[in-house]
């Protein structure tokens, strides 16, 4: 039997992901060993301040707030970021790059701006970046997309990938409470920030899908190219309306195959079919459903953030870049294949649309003759209300969304509707 390969680790960050994975390499590293023949050494831990409390008790001799000093250290073969945010981690891992140090990161918003950048130095210096947490905090999805469906024809990735929203939406959805009380429901059990904007705005969502259209479609998207809506909107009477037309409302992250391999990247609320596996997926789990030629359609569930999850996903990728490193190897980076940014004006749903209109003759005619003027066709029409309360409510087949935005403009100027009231894309099932 060889004898074990010894892998010193240098931790930037000890938060929630690094303590929880300073744990694991301190208290698990016998059963690591047994398991992988790899002896991991926790040797340097980068932090802000490293008198603070932490949950998890990392010898003090280990601990610095000088970042720079980890990644040069001599005894640290493996760099993992932990501490998020663009600067300093960019120039940090850049640094350990450069000295062939594999690194493993589970920052989305590094990998969903510079990750372009710093893959590319990986692939030149013949060492690993891997960031299997950065989707979907402990289920493995990166590593599936990369490898196992490598040269699987993929068409779409749709995506439950932030817990935040889906608690929200879940909590609206089956004890009826309102997005303020179960966005402050969700504050209280530490599933979102106290400042939650860039949950439920959809940015977090956002970086994400940028991440998911560059390894499933060898993209080269940053965040800013996915088009983004949050659920603030989302009322309570949207959820009750999805449901008695037999849907559910998610906040979705698709991610698609243009015409001219372009790739279309949104992250937006969604209605889909109660039927649809991701409708099962409640409060603060992810999912991730892969179509594909000829895999057909797959499903990953799971946790997708705590620190104990994510840091085993971090964990999965620290052995894999230590064996690569051991055998003087790397594992293979997905191709930047160059499909450009398909523009959400040029994608096509169906939608949902509520129209609030004067209840007289004529009224119903006059407002089908703006989704016709558009192109716009539509599959199924409900009245309800009379009077002040008359209300029309559409869904559209799949049309453009440029149609349809001009069919909404239209609507909001013809005199005998009052409001256009809520809009929402409905999942296409048949593509
Ligand atoms: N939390 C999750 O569930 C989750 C899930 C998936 C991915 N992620 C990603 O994992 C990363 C870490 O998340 P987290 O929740 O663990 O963050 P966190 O709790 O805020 O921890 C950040 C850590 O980085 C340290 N740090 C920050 N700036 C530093 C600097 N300039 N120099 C040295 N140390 C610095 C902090 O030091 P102090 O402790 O001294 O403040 C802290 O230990 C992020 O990229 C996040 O997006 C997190």
């Amino acid at each position: 039997m060889n004898a074990p390969t010894k892998i010193g680790i240098g931790l930037l960050g000890c938060g929630n992901v690094g303590s929880a994975l300073a744990q694991l390499l301190l208290e698990d590293s016998e059963n690591i060993a047994r398991r992988t023949g790899i002896t991991f050494e926790l040797r340097k831990v980068a932090v802000r301040r490293p008198s603070k409390d932490r949950d998890v008790s990392v010898p003090a001799e280990l601990l610095t707030d000088d970042a720079s000093a980890v990644v040069n250290d001599p005894e640290v073969d493996v760099v993992v970021e932990l501490m998020g945010g663009i600067e300093p981690a960019r120039g940090l891992i850049t640094r350990a790059l450069e000295l062939k140090k594999p690194v493993v990161t589970a920052n989305k918003e590094l990998m969903a701006n510079v990750g372009a950048e710093l893959s590319a130095l990986a692939q030149a210096q013949g060492v690993d970046l891997l960031y299997e947490a950065a989707v979907g905090g402990g289920i493995p999805l990166i590593r599936p997309l990369r490898e196992s469906l490598a040269g699987e024809r993929i068409s779409r990735v749709i995506g439950i990938v932030n817990g935040t929203t889906n608690y929200i939406l879940t909590r609206m959805t089956e004890d009826g409470i309102g997005y303020g009380a179960a966005l402050a429901e969700a504050q209280g059990r530490g599933y979102a920030e106290r400042d939650p904007t860039a949950d439920v705005e959809g940015y977090d969502a956002a970086a994400k899908a940028a991440i998911l259209a560059n390894v499933a479609f060898g993209a080269s998207l940053v965040s800013g190219d996915v088009y983004s809506e949050g659920i603030s909107d989302v009322t309570q009477e949207d959820i009750k309306l999805a449901a008695r037309l037999g849907y559910v409302v998610k906040l979705l992250a698709i991610v698609q195959l243009g015409p001219k391999d372009q790739v279309g990247a949104r992250v937006h609320p969604t209605m889909i079919s109660a039927r649809h596996p991701l409708a099962s997926v409640r409060l603060s789990f992810n999912a991730l459903f892969v179509e594909g030629d000829s895999c057909g359609e797959l499903m990953f569930y799971g946790k997708g953030a705590g620190g104990a999850p994510t840091a085993s996903a971090v964990l999965g990728d620290i052995i894999d870049a230590s064996h690569n490193r051991s055998i003087g190897s790397h594992g293979r980076n997905p191709l930047a294949l160059g499909g450009e940014n398909w523009p959400i004006d040029e994608q096509s749903s169906s939608f949902y649309v509520t129209i609030e209109v004067d209840d007289r003759p004529g009224v119903l005619a006059s407002v089908a003759s703006v989704f016709g003027l558009h192109h716009v066709s539509i599959r199924s029409m409900e009245q309800s209300g009379l009077k002040d309360e008359a209300r029309l409510i559409f869904i559209t087949h799949r049309a453009l969304e440029r149609d349809v935005q001009s069919t909404l403009h239209d609507l909001r100027v013809l005199p005998v509707v009052r409001r256009v009231g809520n809009v929402m894309r409905v999942l296409d099932e048949d593509m």
